[in-house]
């Protein structure tokens, strides 16, 4: 009996053929798996393609939720942004479908993985380590890298072995979508002097044709977790996709970005994250509102470093447990509203409030209303200008600052 796989499916060119050559190379018995985080494809499509390429099975996933609740909201109290920029779609499901991959393979006895990314991309590197994490039996297979076939060729082998391809008109550029975000890469966008041709942005119009009028949203947040909308209690996955049309519809969320890949590659890329551009810039609002400014500081560095963690394929880790365990706890107060004002790709704060704010307005005010003790500020900056006017006398006539 030939052993079985368990190979990430996504019903496009790629893993089509990869069905195909693993059963005819290496032997396998293929059971395809689809994990659904969002992307718009149908179920039955994928499955007539993937049993016409000649898999057993396939086991479709609809885990929108668990990515959303699991994987995204955590990045987004973490407010991990990669290189200041990128809000980690891809790479937030990576792990994810990894999980799924290993546990299909147990149930259905299988002894090896197997997906389609190349061999140049982080991908490969997030789902390979992630399944070694979580189950280190499994044998990992990645035809897509093994096999020295091009497009064309992927195609003539698709024909030869009447393998219905997905080509009516396919795209020139690589792209990767769930609920946080859609990536693109390849084609002219390989140039980064050029700039992005209108056509490979899908989930947002351009700024510029945008509406006159602005849209305005109001985020509810409970311990850093989104739970409302324009003040209506909303569950997490309909929150992301509503918001993706509401700031989509104004131009928000367009990101072009060169970008260090893990294996070394600087590449440019192209993302559409109007949700996630939207929340993060919602939830460090309200942050500044409840937290300490030595809260704030460290959080920032945390946030930082959690991006690294998700993009560098590290999710299973003691690592990631700990700094989880910092960012649940640096949220015990991040509870309130924020108002954004959505406006020709611009998503600005206007407003935040919060049961928890730290904000203090008979302390900030210079109204009548003031109570700041002003006559207690000489002495302090007597005290803070200390070690400035001692090493200013001590060292005086070197080197000028
Ligand atoms: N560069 C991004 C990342 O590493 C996006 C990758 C897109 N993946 C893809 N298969 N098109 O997370």
């Amino acid at each position: 009996m030939a052993e079985k796989i368990v190979l990430a499916y996504s019903g496009g060119l790629d893993t089509s053929v990869a069905v195909h050559w693993l059963k005819q190379e290496g032997g396998y018995e293929v059971i395809a798996l689809t994990v659904d985080v969002g992307m718009q494809r149908q179920r039955e499509e994928v499955q007539s393609r993937a049993l016409a390429a000649g898999a057993t099975k396939l086991i479709w996933r609809d885990a929108q939720e668990t990515f959303v609740r699991h994987f995204v909201f955590p990045a987004l109290a973490a407010g991990a942004l990669y290189q200041g920029q990128y809000p980690l779609a891809t790479a937030l499901s990576r792990p994810l479908i990894a999980r799924e991959l290993a546990e299909a393979a147990r149930a259905e006895g299988a002894t090896a993985i197997g997906h389609g990314c190349t061999g140049k991309g982080n991908d490969q590197v997030r789902l390979e380590v992630s399944v070694q994490a979580l189950a280190p039996e499994l044998r990992i297979v990645a035809p897509v890298r093994d096999w020295e076939m091009d497009r064309e060729a992927e195609i003539a082998y698709a024909q030869e072995h009447s393998i219905p391809v997905p080509v009516t008109h396919e795209s020139p550029y690589s792209v990767d979508e769930n609920l946080w975000g859609r990536s693109i890469e390849c084609g002219v966008l390989e140039d980064p002097w050029r700039e992005p041709p209108e056509e490979v942005y899908e989930w947002t119009v351009a700024p510029s044709e945008a509406p006159d009028a602005p849209a305005y949203v109001e985020i509810g947040f409970e311990r850093g977790l989104p739970v409302s909308l324009d003040g209506r209690e909303t569950d997490p996955v309909s929150l992301v996709r509503r918001l993706n049309e509401i700031a989509g519809e104004q131009g928000v969320g367009r990101v072009d970005m060169v970008e260090d890949r893990l294996v070394g590659i600087k590449s440019r890329e192209i993302y559409e994250a109007p949700a996630a551009v939207t929340l993060l810039a919602a939830h460090e609002a309200l942050e500044a509102l409840t937290l300490s400014k030595d809260q704030r500081r460290l959080k920032a560095r945390i946030a930082q470093e959690y991006a690294e963690l998700i993009y560098n394929g590290l999710w299973f880790t003691a690592h990631h447990q700990d700094l989880a365990a910092y960012v649940q706890s640096a949220q015990r107060q991040v509870t309130g509203t924020v108002r954004l004002k959505l406006h020709k790709g611009m998503a600005t704060i206007v407003g935040r409030k919060s049961p928890k704010s730290l904000y203090d307005y008979s302390l900030a005010t210079y109204d009548s209303a003031d109570q700041f003790d002003r006559s207690a500020a000489p002495g302090f900056i007597h005290i803070w200008g200390l070690p400035v006017r001692v090493q200013a006398q001590a060292q005086k006539g070197e080197e000028p600052l």
